[in-house]
């Protein structure tokens, strides 16, 4: 029985571990973390992540070929496959901090597989990590390698949150990239043998280890690219009358372009995009390509762009003022359908309106209290750094609160600011809403999720991304 280690709980190695198990019955499956509590929650009812359909493919396989454990150096040890999934944030200090990725996590979990291990491992790249990472892994294991042979591959994840077991049931591509050695070859067969228990052969990419590494950080950097210019596109179309659904979906229906990731928003959030951006920046930087380095920052710089301007857009048509004026959010995660909030743009929103002694009244599915105050509190980039995964009490902002109903946070409010695109937004009674808030009644829809027109119809004061006002 081949066995497979996955060094890593989070977004990525539960859902990916979870699947494997299921679509590969004759492989064992143990998904390791350093975070006793996330792999308590990995063991129980409540998992640590919220993401459709994974429950049910937890429970299929868990205790019979998927297993949860804090033993890291045991199932280190036992494993033909080693998949390292931990996180890969940005630097927050030294040198290329703001932008370089911060490899600690992963060093740490290579140092560990070259500590415990006592017979040959593939060991798999599944992190986002700059292009070249493969070789300063390759140097840590084999320093100490007590003859044992290891085999390094990129194997980057491309699932989306929201929608990982989809993607990962029937995802575009799976990319291995391994060393053009035989060796290098073997290993990326071995890896390939297991995905084709459900990916058609023809869906499987095999590279080099740079270009599978560079292919990861290049398509969240295209992807991202395409919603900065849909928001450039919609701040123009707010300045001349032309409507940026129209607009994107005439251009979408280029096929070359086509229609995904054509929404404009109040700026894209996530985990990933800001700081894979940086990464590919410091990288260009690096090797001497400041115009390749200047194309990509402008992403980012647009993103924020775009996030400031909601919220001057708030207060300028707020009379100039939102001080001690109720503002209810709903929405709070980067995306809906997810609970993660790591860099959402609610977080800078929140933030702006604050800044102007706004008080806050936040209303999201899927987002607890708690995660809300700690990332009001926290600086930027210090998200996704382990000490942030324990529990621990914040200092409450006291302008801020926190519901679970829609209606009590809009009770009483100035205005109400759509922040994550969540389904129930689309049919909340607006009339009841209208009803209960202060007037003039404002909506600020960052999303594009409701009908303008109803909703001046009822009597707001409707102001949505890229549209005519
Ligand atoms: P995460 O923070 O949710 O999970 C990482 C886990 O690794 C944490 O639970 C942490 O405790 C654990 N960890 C850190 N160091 C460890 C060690 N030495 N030993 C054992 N466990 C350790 O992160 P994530 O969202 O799953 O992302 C993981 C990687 O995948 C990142 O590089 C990210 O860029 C990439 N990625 C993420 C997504 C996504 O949707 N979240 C998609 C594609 C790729
Ligand atoms: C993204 C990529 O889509 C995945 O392929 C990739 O694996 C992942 O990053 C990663 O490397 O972490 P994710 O961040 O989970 O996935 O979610 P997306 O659906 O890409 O959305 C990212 C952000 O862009 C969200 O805030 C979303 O609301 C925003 N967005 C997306 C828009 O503003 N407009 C769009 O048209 C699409």
């Amino acid at each position: 029985m081949v066995k497979i280690c996955c060094i890593g709980a989070g977004y990525v190695g539960g859902p990916t571990m979870a699947v494997i198990a299921l679509k590969c019955p004759s492989i064992e499956v143990i998904v390791v973390d350093i975070s006793a509590a996330r792999i308590a929650a990995w063991n129980s009812d409540q998992l640590p992540i919220y993401e459709p359909g994974l429950d049910e493919v937890v429970k299929q396989c868990r205790g019979k070929n998927l297993f949860f454990s804090t033993d890291v150096d045991k199932y280190i040890r036992e494993a033909d496959i080693i998949f390292v999934s931990v996180n890969t944030p940005t630097k927050t200090r030294g040198l290329g901090a703001g932008k370089a990725a911060d490899l600690t996590y992963w060093e740490s979990a290579a140092r560990m597989i070259a500590d415990v291990s006592q017979s040959d491992k593939i060991v798999v790249e599944k992190s986002t990590v700059p292009v070249k990472t493969a070789e300063a892994i390759e140097k840590i294991l084999t320093h100490n390698s007590k003859g044992i042979n290891y085999q390094i591959l990129s194997n980057p994840e491309f699932l989306a949150e929201g929608t990982a077991i989809k993607d990962l049931f029937n995802p575009d591509r799976v990319l291995i990239g391994g060393r053009e050695t035989p060796e290098g070859q073997k290993a990326i067969q071995a890896l390939k043998n297991v995905y084709a228990n459900w990916v058609p052969e023809e869906r499987i990419i095999t590279t080099n280890l740079w270009s599978a590494e560079l292919s990861k950080l290049a398509a969240n950097a295209f992807l991202a690219q395409r919603i900065s210019s849909v928001n450039a596109i919609s701040a123009l179309c707010e300045a001349t009358g032309a409507n940026v659904a129209e607009v994107a979906y005439s251009v979408g229906k280029d096929s070359r372009i086509g229609p995904k990731f054509l929404n404009a928003s109040v700026g894209f959030g996530g985990s990933c995009f800001q700081k894979d951006i940086l990464n590919l920046v410091y990288i260009c930087d690096c090797n001497g390509l400041p115009e390749a380095a200047n194309y990509w920052k402008q992403v980012i710089k647009i993103n924020d762009y775009q996030k400031s301007r909601f919220v001057n857009r708030v207060v300028a048509c707020m009379f100039n003022t939102v001080s001690g004026k109720k503002i209810a959010i709903l929405g709070f995660a980067f995306k809906k359908d997810t609970g993660d909030t790591r860099e959402t743009p609610a977080i800078d929103v929140c933030k702006g309106l604050l800044g102007d002694k706004a008080k806050i009244s936040i209303y999201d599915p899927q987002v607890t209290e708690d995660q809300i105050q700690r990332d009001l509190a926290m600086n930027k980039f210090d998200w996704d750094h382990p000490i942030h995964l324990q529990p621990m009490s914040p200092t409450a902002v006291k302008e801020v609160t926190v519901t679970w109903d829609a209606y009590e946070a809009t009770k009483g409010a100035h205005g109400v600011c759509i922040l994550t695109e969540w389904d129930e937004f689309k049919t909340l009674d607006y009339a009841k809403i209208y009803a209960n808030m202060q007037k003039p009644a404002f909506i600020f829809d960052g999303r594009n999720v409701v009908d303008p027109e109803k909703l001046r119809q009822i009597g707001f004061i409707v102001y949505s991304i890229g549209k005519p006002l």
